[in-house]
């Protein structure tokens, strides 16, 4: 699997990425076997967040990983920390601890890379720089990210920062396709041309920050799965219909459109069955067409001007 230079940092993610958001159920042998099925197909980079499972997501990985601590090196780790029941928290304070607990429950003494998981309307950039390098004087973050940011946010907050933010993960996909018709649909008064992202996907771009696409299989705020689902039969023809073409899954195509932008993005998958994430790999072998991405691209609802 081709793997990422993620923000040009020199750290080398695979372009699938296991979402670990759902794994806290999955028991400590079933969440082995998917470990190393992700490992097996090149999938080399896990996504935490220290709310994923109430914390459970991370100690149940951290149980794995302390089995097979052999493990760990060949990993690129990251989690996420500021959201709070009830608020967001980007104190220096909160930082700090929220990073303990993630190293303690994933049972490892760094994270390759740390997020902040949603903007905090009280950021104040020079505390955070302070949390910044105070984490990565000591070893325990190797380097940092936000999530669902846009891009006047993650300029205030980069302007303050020593270290550059390598990562933006939006949530993206053939059903979430926000940035991309506002760009298309630029200087019309087309459905779809409100810009609500504040032109995140070039400034990312312009910025070498790569983009992680979350719930990338999901419709709405991660409602369910579009993938055979009676409410968009139109673009489940058109992915069936490829599927013959791309000699490739409905799935693995879906993932396909992803990886096919320039932007160069990583896909963050949340299965937690092996033998899907293996089908999901296996869009890292296509390369779709221009004419098919828009095919998929319309056939999802949208129109262009
Ligand atoms: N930064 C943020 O704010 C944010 C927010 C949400 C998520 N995330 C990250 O993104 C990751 C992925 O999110 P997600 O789990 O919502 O995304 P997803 O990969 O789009 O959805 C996975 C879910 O869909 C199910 N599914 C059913 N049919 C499927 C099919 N044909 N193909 C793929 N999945 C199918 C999976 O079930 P099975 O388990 O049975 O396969 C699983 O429950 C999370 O784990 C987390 O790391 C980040």
């Amino acid at each position: 699997m081709k793997q990422i230079n993620i923000g040009g940092s020199g750290l080398q993610g695979s372009e699938i990425v296991l979402g670990c958001m759902r794994i806290s159920e999955m028991g400590e042998s079933a969440l082995e076997k998917h470990i190393r099925t992700a490992l097996e197909c090149g999938v080399n980079h896990f996504d935490h967040a220290d709310i994923y499972g109430g914390g459970e997501s991370e100690r149940l990985f951290g149980k794995v990983l302390k089995n097979a601590p052999q493990l760990r090196e060949k990993m690129v780790l990251q989690s996420k920390c500021g959201i709070r029941p009830g608020r967001y928290d980007f104190s220096k304070e909160h930082i700090l601890e929220s990073v303990d607990g993630i190293l303690s429950r994933l049972g490892v003494e760094y994270l390759d890379l740390l997020l902040l998981h949603r903007p905090d309307a009280l950021m104040e950039p020079e505390e955070v720089a302070e949390a910044f390098d105070s984490l990565e004087a000591s070893g325990k973050v190797r380097k940092f990210g936000v999530s669902n940011f846009n891009a006047r946010q993650l300029e205030l907050l980069q302007a303050a920062l020593k270290q550059k933010l390598v990562v933006n993960q939006l949530q993206f996909g053939v059903m979430h396709t926000g940035m991309i018709n506002h760009a298309l649909c630029a200087n019309t008064k087309f459905p779809g041309s409100e810009d609500r992202d504040g032109e995140i996907l070039d400034y990312c771009r312009l910025k070498g920050i790569t983009i992680q696409a979350w719930s990338p299989f999901q419709y709405g705020f991660f409602e369910g799965v579009f993938l055979d689902n009676g409410k968009f039969p139109e673009l489940n023809a058109a992915l069936k219909e490829l599927s013959g073409k791309y000699q490739a899954t409905p799935t693995a195509l879906a993932a396909a459109w992803i990886l096919r932008h320039p932007a160069k993005m990583q896909v963050i998958a949340g299965t937690t069955n092996p033998q899907r994430l293996q089908e999901i790999c296996t869009a890292c072998e296509i390369s779709l067409s221009r004419e098919d991405w828009y095919k998929i691209y319309l056939s999802a609802g949208n129109r262009l001007p």
